[in-house]
């Protein structure tokens, strides 16, 4: 596969993103699956099922570990021009709560049809479910769950390998693409030749670089070649 055709289905996948209102990042790495995380994933699809809004008010999504594994199960939102909010020691109940609080319900019971809709992930009983929804949003003590990013645990952290943890399905090779995912691989495949990467010491650097300063259109900004000595170099911002 070329590189300009990795490119073009990341930047396809961006576009997909970019159309959600709030995405809900649910952890479901180790840890966090061990604490409960797979019923409150299927909690949280549940809940934005039964709130039968615009499919694009939400997407939940499954993600690596968000770092705090000792919180978990975690959940972050994130909303267009918001800041996003960490939820800590997520039960399936504390996750119909994320849930009402930040995503809404665009129709009324009335308008409801549980028959429609894909069995797996709407509840059968849609309407007791939307009620559930609305009187868990009228509860404040889940609030106690919100974690602060200012945290000394996330303030002191400077994130370099892990940069992009919390933030990709591992089951979506598209999201992987999105971040920058094997752009590494095709630029020293495609832009290097086999002497460079061989011979030139500062190559493996390049692939550092390119891989920890995500999107190649960043990268390729970032390296030149030297006209004396014909090599690739690296420019640090
Ligand atoms: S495994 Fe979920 S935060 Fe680390």
């Amino acid at each position: 596969m070329k590189f300009d055709h990795l490119k073009e289905l990341g930047e396809k996948e961006r576009t997909r993103q970019e159309q959600y209102e709030r995405r809900i990042f649910c952890c479901t790495s180790t840890a966090c699956l061990s604490a409960g995380a797979g019923q409150v994933h299927s909690t949280l699809e549940q809940a934005v099922a039964a709130c039968q809004c615009d499919e694009h008010e939400a997407e939940v999504v499954k993600t690596g570990c968000l770092g705090l594994c000792s919180a978990g199960p975690l959940v972050r939102v994130e909303q267009k021009e918001q800041d996003s909010v960490l939820y800590g020691d997520v039960s399936p109940e504390a996750a119909q709560y994320i849930v009402s609080k930040h995503v809404p319900m665009t129709k009324d019971d009335s308008q409801v049809d549980d028959e429609d809709g894909d069995e797996s992930i709407v509840p059968h009983d849609i309407p007791h479910y939307r009620a559930s929804l609305r009187k868990i949003r009228t509860k404040t003590d889940f609030d106690k769950h919100i974690i602060s990013m200012d945290i000394p645990f996330f303030a002191k952290q400077q994130k370099v390998v892990l940069n992009e943890t919390g933030k990709i399905d591992p089951d979506k090779i598209e999201d992987y693409l999105a971040h920058g995912g094997y752009q590494a691989l095709a630029y020293v495949l495609e832009k290097m030749t086999p002497e460079e990467v061989n011979d030139n010491p500062i190559s493996h650097q390049i692939i550092n670089n390119i891989w920890h300063n995500g999107p190649i259109e960043n990268a390729e900004q970032r390296f030149y070649r030297n006209s004396k000595t014909n090599k690739i170099k690296f420019k640090r911002k």
